[in-house]
């Protein structure tokens, strides 16, 4: 049998001598009869990527929506930096580090660049002044930001709606470090896209790694992304963990069978 789920889950691994950045434990979560999450688990620690894996309905998203104070919990540990995380929604996440970029981007295909990056949050002159967004000081940041993530040839004029899937995963991830974050979270980041435009994606996320960032990475894509472009993978199932691995330890065929079931409480991550 593969009980208990939770115990199996999240400790620490080789790369965890520093303290994580989040740690959820024994995150539960129901809508009425639906048993979202049943004592799901998940450190994240900086500098590393860690892949959050499982089948349709194994938990990830719920787990995810959590993390980013999209919907709350209704019993479990969530600590940010070793304290309670006070996150009741997704701002509280934001003010406090926490950056996700959702599978749909969230982007506005009539607007550029510049205006993507800072949507919501313009840079804007005094009340007196109209609160006029300042744009010149927008594009130098912006051109800053494409800069540090090697993307200095992306247009900032054109709309990005007439930008290709892997350009416009470029610009929510740079707009998702825009305001320096201790954690992003991405949903599928290389679903869709070209197998070159995948990889200069996984490049990008590994330098956020590389950065200090904890890194977390919602991916269906075992085969390529998850086990060549991360550090660590957490399977989850029917909304608890059920395995946890080193990449470099692990074959995506072995992954795939603790997510179908099979090799129960494997933990390879220890
Ligand atoms: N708002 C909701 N109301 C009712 N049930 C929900 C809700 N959100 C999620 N669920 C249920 O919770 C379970 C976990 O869903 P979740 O979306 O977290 O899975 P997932 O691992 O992200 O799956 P996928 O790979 O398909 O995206 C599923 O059974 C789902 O139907
Ligand atoms: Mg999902």
């Amino acid at each position: 049998m593969s009980e208990p789920m939770a115990a199996v889950a999240g400790r620490p691994n080789e790369a965890a001598s520093q303290a994580p950045l989040i740690s959820m434990r024994d995150i539960r979560k129901s809508y009425g009869s639906v048993h979202a999450l049943r004592g799901a688990s998940l450190d994240v620690l900086p500098g590393e990527v860690v892949a959050l894996v499982g089948d349709n309905g194994a938990g990830k998203s719920t787990l995810v929506k959590v993390m980013a104070g999209v919907i709350g919990f209704d019993s479990g540990d969530y600590l940010l930096e070793g304290q309670p995380a006070k996150i009741r929604t997704p701002a509280d996440a934001t003010a406090l580090g926490i950056q996700t970029v959702y599978q749909d981007l969230s982007l506005c295909n009539n607007l550029d660049a510049v205006q993507n990056l800072f949507l919501g949050r313009e840079l804007t002159g005094p009340r007196w002044f109209g609160r006029r967004v300042r744009r010149a000081e927008c594009e130098v940041r912006a051109r800053e930001v494409l800069a540090r993530m090697r993307l200095g040839s992306l247009s900032l004029t054109r709309p990005v709606g007439a930008m290709s899937g892997g350009q416009r995963q470029n610009i929510a991830i740079a707009r998702s470090i825009l305001w320096t974050p201790k954690v992003v979270i991405f949903d599928e980041p290389t679903a869709a896209l070209s197998h070159s435009a995948a990889a200069q994606v996984a490049a990008l996320i590994r330098s956020l790694a590389d950065d200090g960032l904890g890194v977390v990475v919602v991916s269906h894509d075992i085969h390529h992304f998850v086990v060549n472009s991360t550090d660590r993978i957490e399977v989850m199932r029917l909304g608890g963990n059920v395995a946890s691995f080193r990449s470099k330890d692990v074959t995506g065929e072995q992954v795939v069978n603790a997510m179908v079931g099979g090799n129960e409480g494997a933990n390879l991550a220890v």
